[in-house]
């Protein structure tokens, strides 16, 4: 697999894998990506990258390209939840269509394909419900966004057993690290403390995601491409589960400040209470393990990336305050 197309290369997990490839591997990479409010050039600089700036959904751009590469790596995504609240439709058109357009230009040119998918397809878990997400749990979406991400993996299937696509899945956790928008939650309250703002916290703050840095979501990825079994789902995650309260208090305490000074704003419909996964398939048939064991450390750099990148996240950080203040969450 020398040349490799990473769609969504150059938004926030897209750019950071194909940091990861740059680094890891002799591989020749293209980025075709559309470059909306949530991507951008800055963070491919210095790259050794071709970047086509196109939309996976449109099949004239899509078929040439799938043709001259070896295998392609699916992160274009409309991903934010609030936003597919507010307009569905370019999750649809991206998710749904793109990953179709995809899948009909690498049965075309028989070319390998890795779907980059979601823990949100599976729903929520309760609370205080010891059970973790695994590759056989029922698929059972809660919004627009994970609904789209649902229908997209179950083309993959589909085009895998009645087509003979050579496909992958993985279903990952939530992602942290360098170049993530500012709308997403840690990058949000990061970037309010900084400014000297406080972080808001969605309901009462209970809600519990399970957090992995973006390295380590690249580094799975590159071991699924090389060595997963075709046609197989592998669930990524690195045990990091924490409360959102638990997470804005530990971003407050690192960054010098109070660990009650944050608001709590409207609550999200229909939010999710609670995603977990058990990644045992990955780690044990593929021997993959996450470097960032330490979500303390990982939040650690992750704000000193912040504080070194305002000048990137600034010209963002306005326009997303006023989305939220409109939908009564600033
Ligand atoms: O689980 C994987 C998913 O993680 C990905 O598929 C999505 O693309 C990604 O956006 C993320 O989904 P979430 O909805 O969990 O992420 P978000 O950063 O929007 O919110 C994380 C949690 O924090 C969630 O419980 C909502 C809450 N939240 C979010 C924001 C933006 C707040 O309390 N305050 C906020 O300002």
């Amino acid at each position: 697999m020398r040349r490799i197309l990473v769609t969504g290369g150059a938004g926030f997990i897209g750019s950071n894998f194909v940091h990861y490839l740059s680094e890891n591997t002799d591989c020749t990479i293209t980025v075709l990506d559309k470059l909306t409010y949530a991507a951008s050039r800055e963070a491919l600089e210095g790259l050794d990258v071709q970047l086509v700036v196109g939309d996976v959904a449109d099949p004239a751009v899509v078929d040439d390209l799938v043709g001259r590469h070896d295998a392609v790596v699916h992160f274009a995504a409309e991903s934010h939840n609030d936003n597919s609240l507010s307009d569905p439709g370019p999750f649809i058109a991206t998710n749904i269509v793109g990953t179709f357009c995809l899948l009909e230009a690498a049965r075309r040119h028989d070319v390998r394909l890795h779907h980059i998918s979601t823990d949100e397809v599976y729903g929520d878990l309760a609370l205080e419900d010891p059970a973790r997400f695994t590759e056989a749990t029922p698929y059972n979406p809660s919004s627009p966004y994970s609904a789209a991400k649902a229908g997209s993996d179950h083309l993959v299937r589909a085009w895998v057993r009645s087509f003979g696509v050579r496909a992958t899945i993985s279903n990952c956790s939530n992602n942290y690290g360098p170049w993530q928008h500012v709308e997403k939650f840690i990058p949000r309250q990061i970037t309010n403390v900084l400014g000297g703002g406080r972080p808001k916290v969605y309901g009462t703050g209970a809600n519990v995601r399970d957090w992995i840095h973006a390295a380590d979501h690249s580094s799975a990825v590159w071991e699924i491409l090389q060595r997963g079994r075709i046609g197989e789902t592998y669930l990524i995650g690195a045990d990091g589960e924490r409360d959102n309260l638990t997470v804005v208090r530990e971003i407050l305490r690192q960054l010098g400040r109070s660990e009650d000074e944050y608001d709590l704003v409207t609550d999200r419909a229909g939010h999710d209470l609670r995603y977990a996964i058990d990644s045992t398939k990955l780690r044990t048939e593929l021997g993959w393990a996450p470097a960032y064991g330490d979500f303390e450390a990982g939040l650690a750099q992750t704000i000193g990336w912040y504080q070194a990148h305002e000048s990137w996240w600034r010209t963002h950080k306005q326009a997303t305050e006023a989305a939220y203040a409109t939908r009564g969450q600033a």
